[in-house]
């Protein structure tokens, strides 16, 4: 395992934001709209119903922001790497054309509610750029200019790509943004708080039924609504297939802090290893981001390299310092490329679906949000049938998980301080850490999604499973769904405790 990087394993995002505090649902409560969810998509489409006369409640399990969008990078932009040659390929072009407008009008919205709600969270217009050092991807990114042009997208071919380092050229998208995505949804929040609408944090959602009313609970209370959105980033529950519709893939992000003024661009590479930049001011103190190093979450992989490899890049590339913080996150990648927004499954009629936003959810997740606002509403919408939740949905039947988890090994060896393993005790597979001072610390190793064996992460010390991605801390809590229970606590092996 190698050595980790310098930098607070923190999002920069969150190391420079305020805590928020609503309460926990503990009583019964009757809305229009329950929203589960407190990230971009669940707070956005909470908002976008209360400003249309709709009550919501949002139940937000953790604190609202802390999932995916509180470690994005925050670029705010149509531009999507390829996506339009991509999605032209699989789709056509008209649909590629709808995925771009869609895209655009969210990055309007966002402009719109940040100066609407007084929103204090660093929006800025900036070009954002998809850039080539090789002959290959000069070719490639000429095509998607060129596409891109033609569905009316704010589209050039450029050799003028404003970096760091010299690139071949690009396509350059203009008049596109940048956020502060954790402060942004936070002033979401507050403005969907109050006159008959509620934010609850802490609060995770149990279960739902579909019906009228249809209802969430939680522990300590529930919801009973006329519609319910499952807005969790991988839903839970999952009576749509959306595990198998889906899959978890997971970035790097390190930033580090900067002697120049923030760039009037971001940036992301046609070239592997894939990297995305980002220049930012936080309260005055100016940041570099570089982001990359993907893979799909069901991959086990040595994240303190891909750490430092991306700090390597920062500091040859873009000329930074020492890394400040490092953190890395994953978002629901859809089979076909495009999101899922819509009904849970064709069987429910209340009960709505956010999620597949394909790494690009400051604008996908705002462009389904305004949708689902839409649909609610009895309004139609131009994007709805391109990003129907319900296409091509499996036949019913049981959801298995998708990889074979490793035969636990029968008898512990001893486990080195800082290193978790996953061993037999009396037949269960069991979640082993023995934490730096040489606590051992044991949970049951069988995620509580649908049931895959976590595995252990040693760079940011968490047990996280290959299926779907749900990670869990040493003590079994759950950070990131779809699972929603914690691991059960289990006996340490005896020749470890
Ligand atoms: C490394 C990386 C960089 C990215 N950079 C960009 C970028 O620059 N631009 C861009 O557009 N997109 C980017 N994305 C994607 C974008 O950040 C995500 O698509 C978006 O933030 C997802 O928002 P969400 O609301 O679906 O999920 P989340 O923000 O995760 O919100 C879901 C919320 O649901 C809560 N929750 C889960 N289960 C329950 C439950 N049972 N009950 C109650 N609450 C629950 C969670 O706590 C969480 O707060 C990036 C993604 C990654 C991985
Ligand atoms: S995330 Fe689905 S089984 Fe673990």
């Amino acid at each position: 395992m190698s050595e980790q990087p310098a930098g607070k394993f923190a999002s920069l995002w969150a190391a420079t934001s305020a805590s928020t505090r609503y309460d926990a649902l503990d009583e019964v409560i009757d809305v229009d709209v329950a929203v589960i969810g407190g990230g971009i998509a669940g707070l956005t489409a909470a908002l976008a119903l209360k400003q249309a006369g709709q009550t919501v409640a949002v139940l937000e399990a953790a604190r609202v922001g802390t999932g995916v969008t509180g470690n994005t990078t925050g670029k705010v932009t149509s531009l999507h790497r390829l996506a339009y040659t991509e999605l032209a390929g699989r789709h056509g072009t008209e649909a590629a054309g709808l995925y771009g407008q869609a895209n655009e009008a969210a990055i309007e919205h966002v402009a719109g509610t940040v100066g609407a709600e007084r929103i204090d969270c660093g929006f800025r217009r900036v070009s954002n750029y998809t850039y080539a050092e090789s002959e290959d991807a000069l070719a490639l990114v000429r095509k998607e200019a060129a596409l891109a042009g033609r569905l009316g997208l704010p589209a050039s071919f450029t050799t003028d790509v404003p970096l760091t380092f010299a690139v071949m050229g690009g396509v350059r998208f203009d008049n596109q943004a940048q956020i502060h995505a954790l402060r942004y949804v936070q002033g979401l929040a507050r403005a969907v708080d109050g006159d008959g609408s509620f934010v609850f944090e802490d609060s995770p959602a149990t279960g739902f039924r579909d019906g009228t009313p249809a209802v969430v609970d939680t522990e300590r209370g529930s919801v009973r609504a006329k519609e319910i959105i499952v807005a969790t980033n991988m839903p839970f529950g999952d009576n749509g297939f959306f595990a198998e519709r889906c899959y978890a893939h997971r970035s790097y992000i390190v930033a580090a802090r900067s002697g120049a003024a923030p760039l009037d661009s971001t940036f992301v590479s046609v070239d592997e290893p894939m990297r995305s930049i980002l220049t930012t001011d936080v309260d005055g103190v100016s940041y570099v981001l570089a982001g990359g190093e993907g893979h799909p979450a069901s991959e086990q992989v040595d994240s303190a390299q891909r750490f430092g490899r991306l700090a390597a890049f920062a500091r040859d590339r873009l000329g930074a310092g020492e890394i400040a913080f490092r953190w890395s996150t994953q978002d629901a990648m859809p089979a076909d490329g495009l999101p899922y927004v819509g009904r849970l499954s064709p069987d429910f009629r209340h009960v709505h679906v956010i999620t597949g936003l394909r790494k690009w959810g400051l604008t996908n997740g705002t462009a389904a949000a305004l949708i689902l606002r839409d649909l609610l509403c009895g309004r139609t919408n131009p994007w709805a049938a391109l990003f129907d939740s319900t296409r091509a949905v499996r036949a019913q039947g049981a959801v298995q998980p998708k990889v074979t988890p490793p035969k636990a090994p029968a008898v512990p060896s001893g486990i080195a301080p800082g290193q978790g393993r996953v061993v037999d005790v009396e037949g269960a597979k069991t979640a082993v850490y023995v934490s730096p001072a040489g606590a051992v610390s044991a949970v049951s190793a069988v995620c509580t999604h649908l049931g895959c064996t976590v595995e252990f992460n040693a760079a940011e010390v968490t047990w996280d499973c290959p299926c779907h991605g749900s990670r869990f801390s040493t003590d079994g809590t759950v950070i990131q769904g779809p699972a929603t229970r914690n691991l059960a606590a289990s006996p340490a092996p005896a020749d470890l405790s």
